[in-house]
């Protein structure tokens, strides 16, 4: 939630933001890539009149050097419900054995080596299911909405859950402009309701609280939870969140959600559920939270969404905020890539396209085939780790000295505010002691098999090639 920050000191921010921006454009103009994760990937690459090997074309539109080093594994994942997911799995063999420098400009004559077969064990699929008990609401702009239908695609079409959008800008949005996004909404079978606000002076940040009301009115006897998200929220699946769900009574009033990571958020807002981790309501305290809506709009201290119902629900129902182990507000700026490498299991994730910057549908792909392979690790010979959908890390002085087991604190010294969360942590490694490939591209190429690409970016002022792995998973 990006205008969380603005709050409180605006001057600030807004300075810290333009200085931002005016970096990231100097860099930019200086041709620098300093190998970070913030790259984009989507328009063609310069020069490449040659045509490349079908088997290459795709690298086209991920905006590489023209000169690269191509490996490529496949992998035959091997299901197996007696492995534990959460240990970090060793292979004695390297991860990539051979790298083939790979001219993308003239590449019509390459041969491809055709990638040695890997055995990886994996936890078993998630049975397919529908899930009819959750209504989703969002609040946000029209734009912001439409950006975000890629990771909303991902895990709400065809799931038989509702969506109920609220649009919030200064103009009520037109019925044609309504019109557009339910269809485009519909295209994706997503079971969308988009709505202008019924009170035209509420804020988006209020709109994100009244929005309960439309919520409770459009429920259907099927209902469980109402999910209270940011257009940023994202789920790798709704399978485990549902299970978690069913571990509580709905007929209860019941407010899941989760605190901050970051306990320095915590002091600042206060003990709640916060907005962009997903909270979720009961259909009874949603019910009781809608005939106190006006009430709560004017008598709350908090101008947020999530802290204004957090004072609704204290004062209205006797539900307490219950904790959910995996829900994820993310409040981390920047390098997120010791939370991705921690080999977590999580629920949600938020702020991917602000904070940092990663495909988070594409990073979740490899859930539909072996669910929670996702940030799965393994450990290949001494000195690479790969986190299944996120990076392949290669630690140049070898790995013994790193404890996989804590969480690198790559987003910054916090003075210990993200230990009660994410403890146990450990330094942000200096740079060039990890060398992270870090997931670009993946899609489902044929059924069942899923192409992985990850990227490490060389520095193109040195003229470094880019590394690029494939992964091809073989789920068939
Ligand atoms: C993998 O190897 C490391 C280092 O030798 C060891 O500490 C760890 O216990 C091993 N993990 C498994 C799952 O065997």
């Amino acid at each position: 939630m990006l205008r969380r920050i603005c709050r409180g000191r605006p001057a600030l921010a807004t300075a810290l933001l333009a200085l931002v921006v005016f970096l990231l454009v100097q860099l930019r103009n200086a041709g620098i890539n300093d190998g970070s994760d913030d790259f984009h990937y989507g328009s063609p690459a310069s020069g490449q009149a040659g045509g490349c090997p079908p088997g290459l074309d795709y690298l086209k539109s991920l905006r590489l050097a023209d000169k690269i080093l191509f490996s490529r594994r496949r992998i035959k994942p091997v299901v197996s419900k007696a492995i534990n997911r959460d240990e970090v799995l060793n292979i004695s063999v390297p991860l990539f054995p051979k790298k083939q420098a790979i001219d993308l400009s003239s590449c019509a004559s390459t041969v491809l080596e055709p990638g040695d077969t890997l055995q990886l064990k994996v936890p078993p699929l998630y049975p397919k299911r529908t899930y009819p008990e959750f209504i989703f609401g969002i609040a946000t702009s029209a734009d912001r909405l439409r950006d975000s239908i890629g990771p909303l695609s991902y895990w709400l079409s065809g799931s038989s859950a509702k969506l109920v959008a609220i649009i919030s800008e200064r103009q009520p949005a037109t019925a044609d402009q309504l019109q557009d996004l339910r269809h485009l909404f519909a295209t994706q079978d997503i079971d969308a309701v988009i709505l202008n606000p019924t009170d035209k002076s509420l804020t988006t940040s209020q709109n994100h609280f009244a929005m309960i009301r439309d919520m409770v009115r459009l429920s259907t006897p099927s209902t469980k939870w109402l999910g209270i998200l940011d257009d940023d929220t994202f789920f790798p699946s709704l399978h485990p969140l549902a299970a978690e769900l069913a571990l509580h009574d709905p007929d209860k009033p019941q407010y899941i959600g989760a605190l901050s990571e970051d306990f320095r958020a915590v002091k600042n807002w206060g003990y709640m559920a916060f907005g962009g981790a997903g909270v979720f309501l009961s259909l009874p305290a949603a019910t009781t939270i809608s005939a106190h809506l006006e009430e709560c709009l004017a008598g709350s201290t908090s101008s947020q969404g999530d802290g204004i119902l957090r004072d609704c629900v204290h004062r209205h129902t006797r539900a307490r905020l219950t904790q959910v182990q995996g829900l994820h507000q993310q409040d981390m700026h920047g390098d997120a890539s010791g939370f991705f490498e921690a080999g977590m299991r999580p629920l949600s994730l938020h702020h991917w396209k602000s904070w940092y910057r990663h495909p988070v549908d594409e990073m979740a792909l490899v859930t539909r085939f072996c669910g929670e392979c996702f940030l799965q690790r393994w450990r290949f010979g001494g000195d690479t780790v790969l986190t299944n959908g996120y990076s392949i890390a290669v630690y140049p002085g070898g790995l013994d000295a790193i404890d996989l087991g804590k969480t690198e604190e790559t987003w910054g010294e916090s003075g210990g505010a993200f230990e009660f969360s994410l403890g146990p942590l450990r330094e942000k490694l200096p740079r060039g002691a990890k060398r992270s490939h870090t997931l670009v591209h993946s899609a489902e190429v044929s059924p069942g098999t899923v192409r992985q690409v990850y990227v490490l970016k060389g520095n193109s002022r040195d003229h470094e090639p880019d590394e690029v792995v494939e992964l091809l998973w073989d789920f068939t």
